[in-house]
């Protein structure tokens, strides 16, 4: 079966196994991987790696490589390298727990990048040469040209500028993906850049295939895998609380004549709150919906399915196996409502702009006035990342920040007096939602969102304590914005003390 997918004579020529392809790897090679949210990335060179790496470090060489890819990958691909200690550098979003621990210990750099910004930057040269790419795809035309998987990613960059290129072409996922995608080959660095015209949310601008020079490919391996099939919780009551806030919002602002009645695209982030708030619209009263987001899970699909939403763009599907299920059932009908782009252009800020994304991301916390974390736990420890948050946060129409109001069984506020991170700044969140309701903090001083953030987003448990805090840092000869800085992070502390925020 694979090799009728390979169908150009010089690459079946380097058909090889994975341990071969992972052999062809020196010892502190960057490495650029396909991969996207739990989809598109390699599946057998990465563990041929980690045993290599397992069989170098016991024989006492030291063996690890940088490794980059779309965004976070699945347990075969940082959960293996990163076990057997095999990673240097990582960027720019994970989301595995091997891969946080080490970083969390310091053994891994981690390099959190916003994820529009992670192809240029390579191309300008600011993260220094990349060696080998390795990359998913699902096959190889006679020409050369690759026929891409579930997830572009930043595979066009790492495919240009690598030096050397390993594919693993699968037979897995569904061939009718093939048409799907969309790459763009118009960008350039400046001074030679031009505006890139997508002028509709779900328009093609591109070809669907990648190109690569066929003299770089080292290596061709075969493989037949399924992607990691993210299982989302069902929306809990807070999540329907929190997707209920959002609708009635939007409902509230077309009514104003800010909106039209069909949306404005939607950009939905990771997560469990965030996919519930797409299934939060399935019942809500727009229609004709639009998607510009990065990541296609199974809240979008479902509004695809039922009609809801017309067509949706993205870089990467990351679908449970139900979901999965149903979307290769109905190949012929998604691939007429989905486009998969690069993530330099799903996420392009820019573009996100002018065709007025409305963003809603999910965050750890917020502080009073409306700065977000949503990377790090009290702090210090690395969750996932910043991911394609603050591409669509700062550049969005509207830009929404959600989460619950409480964490860890109320022992933790998400609205604090001030956050322990800055990933968003106040000056890129509008609105703040969580099951408590919504702060509009659009148009308002840092002394009035805190009011209105206080009132309408704390839990009824942490309000009056937030309220005492702003009325005793407003007291205390404080200026524009009011803090008592000795006591801004006493919350956190408390927890990493007692396990509460509670004094
Ligand atoms: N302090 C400490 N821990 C907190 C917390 C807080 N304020 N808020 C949540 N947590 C913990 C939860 O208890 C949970 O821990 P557990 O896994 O041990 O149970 C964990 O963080 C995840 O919380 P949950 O409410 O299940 O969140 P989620 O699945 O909706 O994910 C983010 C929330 C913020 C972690 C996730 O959306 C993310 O990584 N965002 C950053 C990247 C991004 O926005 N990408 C989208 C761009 S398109």
């Amino acid at each position: 079966m694979a090799a009728a997918r390979i169908q150009h004579p010089g690459m079946a020529a380097r058909v090889m196994d994975a341990a071969q392809a992972a052999a062809l790897i020196p010892a502190g090679a960057t490495l650029g991987m396909s991969g996207f949210t739990g989809s598109g990335h390699p599946k057998r060179v990465p563990q041929a790696l980690a045993a290599r790496i397992e069989a170098e470090h016991a024989a006492g060489r030291p063996f690890k490589v940088n490794l980059w890819t779309g965004a976070s990958t699945a347990p075969e691909l940082d959960g293996a390298l990163a076990k057997v200690g095999g990673i240097a550098q990582r960027l720019p979003f994970q989301s595995d727990p091997a891969c946080r621990e080490r970083i969390n210990a310091g053994e891994i750099d981690y390099v959190d990048v916003h994820l529009s910004h992670v192809a240029q930057q390579a191309w300008f040269g600011f993260l220094g040469p990349l060696n080998v790419a390795v990359i998913e795809v699902l096959g190889i035309l006679p020409d050369g040209r690759l026929i891409p998987s579930a997830a572009v990613g930043n595979n066009k960059t790492w495919l240009d500028i690598a030096e050397h290129v390993i594919l693993e072409v699968n037979t897995l996922p569904p061939a009718g993906l093939e048409g799907m995608h969309d790459i763009y080959y118009g960008t350039a660095i400046p001074p030679r850049r031009k505006p890139i015209h997508l002028e509709q949310a779900t328009e093609r601008i591109g070809e669907p295939y990648l190109r690569v020079d066929p003299a770089k490919v080292i290596a061709v391996v075969p493989t037949h895998h399924a992607d990691r099939h993210t299982a989302f919780a069902k929306p809990d009551a807070d999540s329907r609380a929190i997707a209920g806030h959002i609708i009635d919002f939007l409902d509230h602002e077309v009514k104003k004549g800010r909106l039209p009645r069909n949306m404005l695209p939607l950009q939905s982030g990771v997560g469990n709150v965030a996919n519930a708030v797409l299934a939060g619209l399935l019942d809500g009263p727009f229609e004709d919906l639009l998607g510009f987001s990065e990541v296609l899970q199974d809240g979008m699909l479902e509004l695809l399915r039922t009609g809801k939403m017309r067509a949706a763009s993205a870089t990467a599907i990351s679908l449970s196996q139900e979901a999965m299920r149903e979307f290769t059932d109905h190949i012929g009908f998604y691939r007429e409502r989905i486009v998969l782009r690069s993530q330099q252009i799903s996420n392009h800020p820019e573009l996100v702009r002018r065709l007025g994304v409305i963003a809603m991301n999910a965050m750890i916390e917020a502080d009073i006035y409306g700065n977000i974390n949503s990377t790090h736990l009290m702090g210090s420890a690395m969750m996932n990342g910043i991911g394609g948050s603050g591409d669509f946060a700062r550049n969005g129409y509207l830009s929404f920040f959600v989460t619950p109001s409480t964490a860890k069984g109320g022992a933790i506020s998400c609205i604090v007096p001030m956050v322990s991170h800055v990933d968003h700044t106040e000056h890129d969140t509008q609105i703040i939602v969580t099951e408590q309701g919504l702060a509009d903090l659009r148009g308002l001083s840092p002394r009035q969102r805190a009011q209105l953030i206080i009132d309408r987003c704390a839990h009824p448990d942490w309000r009056p304590l937030l309220q005492d805090y702003f009325d005793r840092a407003r007291q205390s000869g404080a200026q524009h914005t009011p803090h008592r800085l000795a006591e801004a992070l006493s919350w956190h502390q408390r927890y990493l003390e007692t396990g509460s925020m509670r004094p």
